[in-house]
């Protein structure tokens, strides 16, 4: 065991555990961001460099500290390390400027990009970026490309996180999809048709790879994500639907609090089964109080009709009968 000690909060982790790790087995605020860790990926992580820190000792053998800030992804902690993450305003200056690098060609084109509202560099623009850009040259922009009927690739979008190409690497059969060429031209690209290569889109932390079933349909945060199972013979069958009214707009894997999926999800269950009745409903999705999505939550709604009711039915005379449709709950129905 190794007992590291991250802004201030000590913790005794397995030898071999990353920084980040440890982070996120403390929780809280002091986890860093990460845009290309995932892990569920083997070798993911490295690539992006949102998930840095500042490691102020390095061990209790070894007490210096090192000379700049470290992947947190893919630096494993040693016994009596210490590390500053949010308490150290120079760190979070060198966070601000990774996210100026990963936004120098980014169009932020969010008012109309699938993502939007469930987009970690949405999030991280928002908490580190800067209002206006140094970048005087001219954005760089690709040609548009097919990479399947299901999933649509828009690359200037892309911030070469690798998650995409280790998906198809390790989750689907004979790798099809990944990197071409180096540098300011590398780009995502080839086709790709594999019963689990949907998950590309759960993966990219970005809009660049996004689901052409659900494209334009909704802002996210107008539906309803709610869990539901079936017995399928390709995968775990473990989903979150995503309603809007009576209709599922879209299939995608469950997310834990990171924005990794729980269990990879087959195509058939992704793209061909948007009927309820598909389905075995479990009950709504637990999302993060953060999330724009939890606005309007549907978990919080059935609560508040619930409590709305119970309350009624305490102030009514007997008898009477309660009505706390939706409509009544709609917030733009309530006087301020
Ligand atoms: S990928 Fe994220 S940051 Fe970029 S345009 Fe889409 S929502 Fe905005
Ligand atoms: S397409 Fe998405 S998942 Fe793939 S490398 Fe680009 S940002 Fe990452
Ligand atoms: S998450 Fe660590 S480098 Fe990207």
């Amino acid at each position: 065991m190794a007992k590291v000690t991250i802004d201030g909060i000590t913790i005794d982790v397995p030898d071999g555990t990353t920084i980040l790790n440890a982070a996120r087995m403390i929780g809280g605020e002091i986890v860093p961001p990460a845009m290309c860790y995932y892990s569920k990926l083997k070798t993911s992580g490295g690539y992006c460099r949102t998930c840095i820190v500042k490691v102020t000792k390095g061990s209790e053998k070894d007490p210096r500290p090192m000379p700049k800030p470290v992947a947190s992804c893919r630096t494993t902690v040693m016994d009596g390390m210490e590390v500053q993450n949010i308490t150290s305003p120079d760190l979070l200056e060198a966070r601000a400027g990774v996210v100026e690098f990963l936004l120098l060609n980014h169009p932020l084109d969010c008012p109309v990009c699938d993502q939007a509202g469930e987009c970690h560099l949405q999030d991280l623009a928002y908490q580190n970026g800067k209002v206006e850009t140094r970048f005087e040259f001219p954005r760089r922009e690709f040609e548009r490309r097919d990479i399947g009927k299901n999933v649509q690739l828009h690359m200037n979008r892309c911030i070469l996180c690798y998650r995409c190409v280790k998906v198809a690497d390790q989750i689907t059969d004979g790798r099809v999809h990944g990197v071409m060429n180096r540098g300011e031209v590398a780009e995502i690209s080839t086709y790709i048709e594999n019963e689990m290569s949907g998950n590309v889109i759960d993966v990219c932390p970005v809009g660049a790879l996004t689901d052409k079933t659900f494209r334009f349909k909704s802002r996210v945060w107008y539906t309803k994500p709610v869990d539901a199972h079936r017995d399928c013979p390709s995968c775990t069958g473990k989903v979150r639907l995503w309603y809007k009214g009576e209709e599922v707009l879209r299939v995608t894997a469950r997310k834990d609090q990171y924005g990794e999926v729980e269990d990879w999800i087959c195509n058939t269950c992704r793209f061909d089964k948007k009927d309820t009745r598909d389905w075995v409903i479990d009950g709504p999705s637990k999302i993060s109080r953060e999330s724009v999505i939890s606005a309007n939550h549907y978990e919080s709604l059935q609560a508040l009709k619930k409590a709305t009711k119970e309350q009624l039915a305490m102030a009514l005379p007997h008898g009477e009968k309660v009505n706390a449709g939706e409509g009544a709950l709609n917030p733009n129905n309530q006087k301020q």
